[in-house]
C-alpha cells in the first residue's frame, strides 16, 4: 500500500454522545498521533448526559488516555423534547458491555464553557469534530458567535441526502436537536467557516462486515477485541431494515476524514436544516439548484473508499497492541 502523506498535526475538540460508534471514533482519534485532542465534550443524545459522560471516561480509560479532559455538556436539546437511542446502543450506551467504574475525573467545567472559552482564547486554528446532536456547539455560539472564527473546519456526522434513520426524513443527530444544527450551519455560513457533513448515505457504506470485525479480532489486542464485541450487537435494526451485512460505522467516518480526507468524495452544496415542519423536522435540506438562496454551502460527503476506511481503522488500532 502506498505510504500516504503524513498530515500535519491538528488541534481537535471532539463533541460526542457515546454511543458505540462514538466510542470507536474516540479510540481511532486516540490512536492517531496526528490529532492533538484538546478536549472531549459530551452531550445528551444516544443516551443521557450522565451516561454519555461516563462512557466517554470509560473509553478514554480503555484507550489508556486518562489525561484527556472530558467536559459534560447539555442534558437536553435547545427546543424540542429529548429523545434517546438506547434501543440502538443499549441501555448503557455501549452495547451492554460492562466497563469498570471509571476512575479518571470528569471536568467540573461545562462543555459549553469549554468550547466557548477554548475557541475565544486560542491563537491557533482548532478543528471541531461533532459526533452527536449539536446542542453544545449551538449553545456556545448563541453566547459568543465570534468564537467560530478560530475554527479551521467543523466536521460533523449528520443528515441524509436520502432516507433518514429516525424518521423517513431525518437522521438522529439532526433530528434530536434540529434548532442546534440550524444555528451551527447558519453561523458557519455567516463567518465563512468550512463545514464538512458526513451523512448516512456515506456512513451506510462503511459497514463493519463479519470479515472486517474478524480483522479487528485478529489484531489480538484488548481494545480491538472490545470494539469487535461492541459491534456484534450494534445497529441490528438498521441491518435488518436495510439488509446490511453488519453495523454502519457512522462517527468513525468523521475521524477518518480528518486523517485521510482523500478516502472521501465531497460536493459543495447549499444546505440548511428544516426546523418548523412536524413531518420533516431535522431534515438536511440540500438546495442543489440554488433556488432557496441559502447563505452558505457545506462540503457534503457523497462517497467513501470503504476498504481504505477499514484499512485505516485496523492499522490505527494496531498501536494499542
Ligand atoms: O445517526 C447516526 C448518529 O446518531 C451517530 O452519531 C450515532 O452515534 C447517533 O448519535
Ligand atoms: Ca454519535
Amino acid at each position: 500500500m502506498d505510504v500516504l502523506p503524513t498530515h500535519k498535526s491538528k488541534s481537535l475538540i471532539i463533541d460526542c454522545d457515546p454511543g458505540i460508534d462514538d466510542a470507536v471514533a474516540l479510540l481511532l482519534a486516540m490512536a492517531s498521533p496526528q490529532l492533538d485532542i484538546l478536549g472531549i465534550t459530551t452531550v445528551a443524545g444516544n443516551v443521557s448526559i450522565e451516561t454519555t459522560s461516563t462512557n466517554a471516561r470509560s473509553i478514554c480509560e480503555l484507550g489508556q488516555r486518562t489525561a484527556l479532559k472530558i467536559f459534560p455538556g447539555c442534558p437536553r436539546p435547545m427546543v424540542r423534547k429529548p429523545i434517546i437511542a438506547a434501543h440502538v446502543h443499549g441501555e448503557n450506551g455501549l452495547g451492554g458491555i460492562r466497563f469498570p467504574k471509571p476512575q479518571m475525573p470528569l471536568q467540573q467545567k461545562h462543555g459549553v464553557d469549554f468550547l466557548r472559552d477554548s475557541l475565544l482564547q486560542s491563537t491557533t486554528p482548532i478543528t471541531l469534530a461533532t459526533l452527536g446532536p449539536l446542542t453544545n456547539i449551538a449553545t456556545a455560539i448563541v453566547q459568543a458567535p465570534q468564537m467560530v472564527q478560530t475554527l479551521e473546519r467543523i466536521v460533523m456526522m449528520g443528515g441524509a441526502a436520502g432516507a433518514g434513520n429516525v424518521s423517513g426524513a431525518a437522521e438522529f443527530n439532526f433530528y434530536a436537536d434540529p434548532h442546534a444544527a440550524q444555528v451551527v450551519l447558519q453561523t458557519a455560513a455567516e463567518y465563512e467557516i468550512p463545514v464538512t457533513v458526513i451523512p448516512l448515505d456515506v456512513t451506510h457504506r462503511a459497514i463493519a462486515t463479519p470479515p472486517r470485525r474478524q480483522a479487528l479480532r485478529d489484531l489480538h489486542n484488548p481494545i480491538a477485541d472490545t470494539i469487535a464485541t461492541m459491534l456484534d450487537n450494534y445497529g441490528l435494526r438498521e441491518q435488518r431494515d436495510m439488509g446490511l451485512s453488519g453495523p454502519p460505522l457512522h462517527d468513525p467516518c468523521v475521524i477518518a476524514y480528518l486523517l485521510q480526507p482523500e478516502l472521501f468524495v465531497t460536493e459543495s452544496v447549499p444546505a440548511t436544516i428544516e426546523v418548523a415542519s412536524p413531518l420533516t423536522q431535522g431534515r438536511l435540506v440540500i438546495d442543489y439548484d440554488g433556488e432557496l438562496d441559502l447563505p452558505g454551502r457545506i462540503d457534503l460527503a457523497t462517497g467513501i473508499n470503504a476498504e481504505g476506511f477499514y484499512g485505516l481503522l485496523t492499522e490505527a488500532l494496531k498501536s494499542f497492541g
